[in-house]
């Protein structure tokens, strides 16, 4: 059988994604902070799809713990998905420099310093899949989350360059470009009720691109169109509006 290893297994979206991997007949290794928590979703699916489910403590700030996780990994997985991510406050992150270099190292260094890891061993075994939840929010910069956005735009980028890199020694990696989604990193925040999707309805697309090999999915896929959009507005034009 197959190994799913999710970091940052407590998101709701990550929770979402590990039933879709589960329901196919993967093995999981559920990666977070919050190792209780994670537990109980370990139990739930073990119970429900008869795989194995395996918790394993990893926070992602925690960089020289990077390489023993790795290597401490048995098995190591054939699918990895980076779901880890922080949105932080954008008033605070703009004055207080360790709330940026949280959200900065949450979202990209900290993911991409893991990634490497399981990139470099897929490409030495000619096969493999990576699976970065990114975000819209890396398409263009906007004064309300631009932190944020650009620890983003940094991690499509390194998942674009990875795929190139990688997509020619047998290995797939797939962008995953979601707006905004109905989880607890946007509670508290107001978002447009018809553009906002529901973790169950993100899992399933991200689960189907991987399946179909795709590149880069948006989810849902009119986010594509709105971005084409957003990123197409002239700069003296987007410096006066208040998006
Ligand atoms: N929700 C949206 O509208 C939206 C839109 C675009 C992209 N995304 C992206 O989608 C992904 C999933 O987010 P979500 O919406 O499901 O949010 P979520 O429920 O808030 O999940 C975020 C997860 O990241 C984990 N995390 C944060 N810092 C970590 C660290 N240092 N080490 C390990 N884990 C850490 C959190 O762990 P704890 O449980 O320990 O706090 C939490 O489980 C994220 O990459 C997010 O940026 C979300």
């Amino acid at each position: 059988m197959k190994n799913c290893l999710i970091i940052g297994a407590g998101s709701d979206v990550a929770k979402a994604l590990a039933v879709e991997f589960a329901k196919e007949g993967f093995n999981l290794q559920l990666a977070g902070r919050n190792v209780e928590d994670i537990g109980k979703t370990a139990a739930d699916l073990q119970i429900r799809y008869g795989i194995k489910v395996e918790t394993l403590y990893l926070d992602v700030l925690k960089f020289d713990t990077h390489p023993d996780f790795f290597n401490n990994l048995n098995p190591k997985p054939e699918v990895v998905v980076a779901a880890a991510g922080l949105l932080g406050d954008q008033k605070v992150t703009e004055r207080d420099q360790s709330a940026t270099l949280r959200v900065i190292n949450t979202n990209f260094t900290g993911i991409v310093s893991l990634l490497n890891e399981f990139a470099n061993y897929f490409e030495n075994q000619g096969s493999g899949s990576i699976i970065g939840i990114s975000s819209v929010a890396g398409d263009r910069g906007r004064m309300k989350n631009y932190i944020y956005g650009a620890a983003k735009a940094g991690f499509t980028a390194y998942l674009s360059g990875l795929r190139q890199r990688l997509s020619r020694k047998g290995v797939e990696v797939l962008s995953v470009q979601p707006g905004f989604i109905n989880t607890k990193m946007l509670q508290g925040v107001e978002t447009p009720k018809p553009l906002t999707a529901e973790p169950e309805q993100v899992a399933k697309m991200i689960y189907n691109g991987f399946r179909s090999k795709k590149h880069v999915i948006y989810t849902p896929g009119y986010w594509r169109v709105i971005m084409f959009i957003v990123r197409s507005i002239p700069e003296r034009i987007f410096v006066k509006l208040d998006l």
